[in-house]
């Protein structure tokens, strides 16, 4: 069943009704400011930090799920009749209603007695600010008077604060009312540097800011009182719960469309001006004046809306597929791509399932979201690897994550993850495949952003690698400290005291359990840095790099494989996890993702027995299980893992992330039918018919789907902001489809379902335009051994880079 259906050619994902399973979001804003927007335009907005700029309140773990957002409210003045233009919050039947999703707006329409609404919301580029430009048209025969109501919830922006210091908070509360707009100044009073402002282009019937007085008393926003009765009470809140509401009177001739635009947004004070003048009560907004005025203007509007698109095409027109899959097309084109900038943007901070508050940038996590979008933005990858690295510790460990406003790790997480630091020698090797900029290993970056100890980023990279080698266990594996890629396996887990219940602390970092998943990381890192050295000329590390390398995957093959599947790990006593002698959790996915990526046993027959062990143990018609069987019951020595129900999360959930290094690990054996099978089960768009049992997003990857020992199997949960998002990409881009940067050049070595007669593609790299044909003949499993490259006979399937601003047409026929 679904809900709704991909308009591939205006790339949307249109719903046509409001009632999905769960709330379907989408996000506004590229840059700075952020806005969540659910299909009945529930969500918030914030500038840079969902914790500390918060513009708008939006509670979590509400009923209804999804209640607080940016709702219109329309009124026939005539009879009393009022309703949402967006469904929510009044529910009120509506005659039509549609919401379209599309690369960074949302635009939803409705209509119920002969009144249509269509409000379009997005952030234009460079704009710390929102608009909605709602059109009112009167659809019927006679005149009609309609009131519209807009409605915003201010948050006093520490969101953290606002649901714990409501004490404090009732009391700080402050807005102003100046020529038809409403400034939130709360923090303006506090701090005095920052406020908020919510405008709208039409002379004002009248306005309300004090929630309780547009509510009504024991009232909710299903049913304002203000709405109800069809006047606003010109409210000025004084403390308690600031709301920004315009009330606009409409009186439309049959057949009239009226446009109403507003404006909500974020502004800062020019530094001078931000203490000045001392103590005074009024807001100084000389400077936003202007913008707003640009901003209500239809025609800034319109223009703003076509760069915003003219921004989305520049952004995607890097890579265009076209293979017999629709379902592949339109994730590759347009909605995995776009996750993948989300990602980007936005970590794991603020979603429907993160609260904002919590979480930052990780720094696993951002260091595997460049896999996904370096080729669409690589100044931005730049960047953003050095802020990264900037909180590498001099030891060669990591923060686990820092702060998106001061770009500082946040010391309740440090060091710990022993995965860590070699995600950033996979995300800059990803970078440098990408650009070529090899400049980018002499910036001198910080270690814990302290100055005075910078060093070029290079040396960052040697460091990260030694940091294993620093630390290897009993077996000769890596130490997995707190937890390594799978926070959930805590091996260190064991109790200071007998009989006490174990506490993740500090001692979990120095126990002696190892992870056989850090050492296939490590080998693919130690491979990936010798690359990088021997582009430097530095051969002689290049050597080192690759015998370090080659000793760990002598480590993995004798202590780390278990006969028919590597091992996960060691726990804190010796034992080993994920092995037969196991009675639950006897095979897990990562190490035979990540082992075979690093090229762990492909010449011995290994890597092919492990993968046919994960098509027998963990392959479902929904996707691969994490681990099997899944473990029954809490047990201390393997922590947090174990607490969660059978085939939910870490414990046999399908987590999302993990299947495409199986999709990558099968094309590397050359089973492109297996990969691409695959593939598909953990499609959003190939499981879009099956929304009843999927139940999130059909556009979108979710971080993790309910395993087969899950009454809920094929559920998808945490939707938008997962890793899952960027491995997809690289599977399907790079392995499936076989089109691979590396340091020398772009690769196009295909793996294909047997059933396909090839696809084509374009492809930007280094400033130049790849236009790739591949041809094979349905039925064949094979590969090619040769590239046309500009007609010319190419041995292998490597294209060298060409010049910038050159096309090249790269043919491969596959015989
Ligand atoms: C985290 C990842 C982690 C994964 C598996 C996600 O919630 O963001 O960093 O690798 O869970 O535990």
């Amino acid at each position: 069943m679904r809900y709704g259906y991909f308009d591939d050619h205006a790339r949307e994902y249109v719903i046509d009704r409001p009632d999905t399973p769960l709330p379907w979001i989408n996000y506004l804003g590229s840059e700075a400011y952020f806005g969540l927007i659910s299909n009945t335009a529930g969500g918030y907005s914030f500038y840079r930090d969902a914790r500390l700029r918060r513009l708008t309140r939006y509670r979590y773990n509400n009923a209804p799920l999804d209640l607080g957002g940016r709702y219109l409210y329309l009124r026939d003045d005539a009879t009393g009749d009022y309703w949402s233009a967006s469904w929510q919050p009044t529910q009120r039947d509506l005659d039509d209603y549609e919401c379209r999703h599309g690369l960074s707006y949302t635009r939803i329409a409705s209509a119920r007695r002969g009144i249509r609404a269509e409000t379009l919301y997005f952030v234009p580029l460079n704009e710390t600010l929102e608009v909605w430009r709602a059109r009112i048209t009167n659809e019927r025969d006679t005149p009609a008077e309609i009131s519209l109501f807009s409605s915003v919830e201010f948050c006093l922006w520490d969101a953290q604060d606002d649901a714990t210091n409501f004490q404090r908070n009732f009391s700080t509360g402050q807005v102003e009312v100046d020529g038809g707009v409403i400034y939130h100044k709360t923090e303006y009073r506090e701090r005095r540097d920052h406020f908020a402002y919510f405008a709208c282009s039409e002379p004002l019937a009248g306005f309300d800011t004090q929630r309780e007085a547009f509510l009504g008393a024991y009232r909710g926003w299903d049913r304002p009182v203000v709405v109800e009765h069809g006047a606003a009470t010109g409210s000025v809140a004084n403390g308690w719960a600031p709301i920004g509401s315009h009330h606009v009177r409409l009186a439309l001739a049959p057949g009239e469309t009226r446009e109403v635009i507003f404006v909500l947004g974020y502004a800062e004070n020019p530094r001078a001006e931000k203490f000045d003048p001392p103590g005074s009560q009024t807001l100084n907004k000389r400077h936003v004046r202007p913008v707003i005025e640009r901003w209500l203007r239809p025609e800034t509007v319109t223009e703003g809306f076509a760069a915003l698109a003219a921004h989305w095409d520049r952004l995607l027109g890097g890579l265009r597929v076209r293979t017999p899959d629709a379902d592949t097309d339109r994730m590759v084109n347009i909605w995995n791509a776009y996750q993948c900038m989300v990602t980007f943007n936005l970590s794991r901070s603020a979603s429907f399932f993160e609260s904002g508050i919590g979480r930052g940038m990780g720094f696993r996590d951002s260091n595997q979201d460049l896999l996904g979008f370096v080729h669409i933005i690589p100044e931005r990858a730049r960047e953003r690897i050095l802020d990264i690295a900037a909180t590498q510790l001099s030891t060669g460990g990591a923060y686990h994550q820092y702060q998106p406003l001061t770009k500082r790790g946040n010391n309740d997480i440090g060091e710990g993850f022993n995965d860590d630091p070699l995600w950033l020698i996979l995300g800059v090797a990803a970078y440098l495949k990408e650009t070529g900029d090899l400049g980018i290993l002499d910036e001198p970056v910080p270690f814990d952003n302290l100055p005075g100890s910078e060093k070029p980023l290079y040396e960052h990279l040697t460091r990260s690698l030694n940091y294993t080698l620093d630390r290897l266990g009993p077996h000769g594996l890596p130490l997995i400290g707190r937890a390594d890629w799978n926070d959930c396996l805590n091996l260190n887990c064991f109790s200071d005291t007998p009989g006490e219940p174990f506490q993740t602390t500090e001692n979990s970092i120095g126990g002696q359990a190892e992870s056989v998943f850090i050492a296939g990381q490590f080998v693919l890192a130690a491979k990936e840095l010798a690359g990088i050295a021997d582009l430097l000329g530095l051969h002689g590390k290049a050597a080192e790099y690759r015998a370090a390398a080659e000793k760990m995957t002598g480590t993995i093959i004798e202590h780390g494989w278990d006969g028919a599947w590597f091992r996960r790990a060691y726990d804190f006593y010796g034992n080993p996890i994920g092995s037969g002698e196991n009675d639950e959790g006897q095979i897990f996915v990562e190490p035979q993702g990540l082992c075979v990526l690093a090229g762990v046993g492909l010449d011995d027959g290994l890597a092919a027995r492990a993968l046919d062990s994960v098509a027998e143990r963990l392959a479902t018609p929904h996707g691969i299980v994490l681990q099997q069987p899944a473990y029954s019951g809490y047990r201390i020595e393997l922590g947090e893992i174990s607490s969660y129900p059978p085939g939910y999360k870490e414990n046999a959930g399908i987590f999302c992330h993990t299947n495409p290094w199986i999709m990558i690990a099968e094309t590397i054996l050359g089973n492109g039918d297996r990969a691409f099978d695959y593939y598909r089960r953990i499609s959003p768009s190939a499981r879009e018919r099956i929304s009843d049992v999927h139940r999130s997003e059909p556009y979108v990857y979710a971080q993790m789907i309910a395993g087969r020992d899950a009454p809920t199997h094929g559920e998808a949960k945490n939707s938008w902001l997962t890793g899952t998002a960027a491995w997809n990409f690289v599977a399907i881009t790079q392995w499936i489809l076989g089109i691979r940067p590396e340091l020398t050049g772009l690769r196009v070595d295909p793996v294909l379902p047997t059933d396909w007669p090839g696809y084509q593609a374009t492809r930007s790299y280094r400033g130049a335009t790849y236009e790739i044909t591949v041809r094979k003949p349905a039925g064949s499993g094979r590969r090619a051994d040769h590239l046309l490259v500009d007609g010319e006979r190419v041995e292998g399937t490597l294209v060298p880079p060409a010049p910038a601003g050159s096309t090249v047409q790269v043919e491969v026929v596959i015989s």
